[in-house]
Formats: C-alpha cells, structure tokens, sequence
C-alpha cells in the first residue's frame, strides 16, 4: 500500500507511521527525519535546509522533492511506503504523482486531526530544537498557508480519510487499522 500521513506539526504522525510500518511491512518515508539526518551531516542538502527548518519554514519543493524521489525509487519502496510530512504543497503533490507511474498510485491519505492547544502542549512536552513557541507558531502558518489545500486536493480524489488523534496512540492507530483493513 501507498499510504500519505497527513495533518498539522505535531498531529502523531511520526508516532502512527512507525506503527503501520511494523504492520505492513512497508518503509516509513519521514521528510522531516531526511532532512534533519541531512542537516546532522552537513550535506549539501542540509546547509540549505538548515536555516530554514530552524525557522519553521517550509524548506524548497526542489530540494524535498529530490530526496522523495531517490527514497521512493528504492528497491523496499517497491511494495508499498508510509509518506510522513510529505507531500506538504500542491506542488509537491502534483509532482509526487509524475514521480509515481501509473501502477503506483496512492491508495489513501489518512488526515489526523488535532485540536491546535493540544498540539502546542504535546510539542512543548516533547522539546524537539523546533518546538519553541515561536517556532510552533511558524509551522502552523505554514501548514494554514501552504498545506491545508491538500485536503480539497486529495478529497476530490475521494481517497483522504479523517482520523481523531485527540485519542490516546493506541486508540488512534485501531482506527487507522480499521480504515486500512478496508483496502
Ligand atoms: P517534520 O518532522 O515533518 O515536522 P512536523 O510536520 O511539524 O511534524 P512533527 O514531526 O513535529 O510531528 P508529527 O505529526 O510527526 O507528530 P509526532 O508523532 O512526532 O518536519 C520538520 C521540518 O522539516 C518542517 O518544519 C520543514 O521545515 C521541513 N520539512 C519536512 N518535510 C517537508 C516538506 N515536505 N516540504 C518542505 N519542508 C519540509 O508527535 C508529536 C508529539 O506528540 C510526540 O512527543 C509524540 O510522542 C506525541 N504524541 C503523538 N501522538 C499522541 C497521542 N495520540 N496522544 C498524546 N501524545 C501523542
């Protein structure tokens, strides 16, 4: 399967895509985790990422596009990949799709939905380096200016499902199993 996890920073979707990994045998492709890696290592694509992500922006299509697109070509790819932060445009979207050839479709974007106080306390709690207030603030309005038109993107293609993840881990992710079970 070629599930996108998608919602708002801090949603739960690092904590759910380790657990349908597991279950499904599938890689959990994290753009977040790439680039951070990327950053750790001070590659060429982490100089140029780096500022960016310290800020809470969204770090260039071409540069995240360029990861997605070697992972996504990997041999372990080739049943199936939990997308974890990605895509996070329209564009980036649109060119997923040219990236995947047509028997490579995605089969389900799984939307975890969370009020944003409990996300801001959950974040606080958690104290990543970009889990600063201001910082916080920065990736919602990302998320508000140039995420949240995905949703009408993927509904229209009748495959994006709505999760409640202001239950606890376990109970989010028997729902995410439910709606998987169904595939
Ligand atoms: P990324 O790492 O993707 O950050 P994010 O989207 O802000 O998501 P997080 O990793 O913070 O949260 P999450 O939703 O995975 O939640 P988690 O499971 O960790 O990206 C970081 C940066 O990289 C971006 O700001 C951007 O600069 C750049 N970037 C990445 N992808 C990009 C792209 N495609 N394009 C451009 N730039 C990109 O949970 C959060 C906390 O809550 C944890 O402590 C967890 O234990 C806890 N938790 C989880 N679930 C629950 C629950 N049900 N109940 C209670 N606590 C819970």
């Amino acid at each position: 399967m070629r599930i996108i996890l998608f919602g708002p920073p801090g949603c739960g979707k690092g904590t759910q895509a380790v657990l349908i990994s597991e279950a499904l045998s599938i890689p959990h492709l994290s753009t977040g985790d790439m680039l951070r890696n990327a950053v750790s290592s001070k590659s060429e694509i982490g100089l140029k990422a780096k500022d960016i992500m310290e800020k809470g922006g969204l770090v260039s299509d071409e540069v995240v596009l360029s990861i997605v697109q070697e992972r996504v070509a990997n041999s372990d790819s080739k049943k199936g990949f939990i997308l974890d932060g990605f895509p996070r445009t329209v564009n980036q979207a649109e060119r997923l799709d040219l990236i995947l050839n047509e028997e490579q479709k995605i089969d389900c974007v799984l939307r975890i939905k969370v009020d944003e106080d409990e996300i801001i306390k959950r974040l606080i709690d958690r104290g990543r380096n970009d889990d600063k207030p201001d910082i916080i603030k920065n990736r919602f309005k990302s998320y508000n200016a140039e995420t949240q038109p995905l949703i009408p993107f993927y509904e229209t293609r009748e495959i994006l499902f709505n999760i409640d993840g202001m239950q606890e881990v376990e109970k989010v992710s028997a729902e995410i199993k439910k709606v998987l079970s169904e595939f």
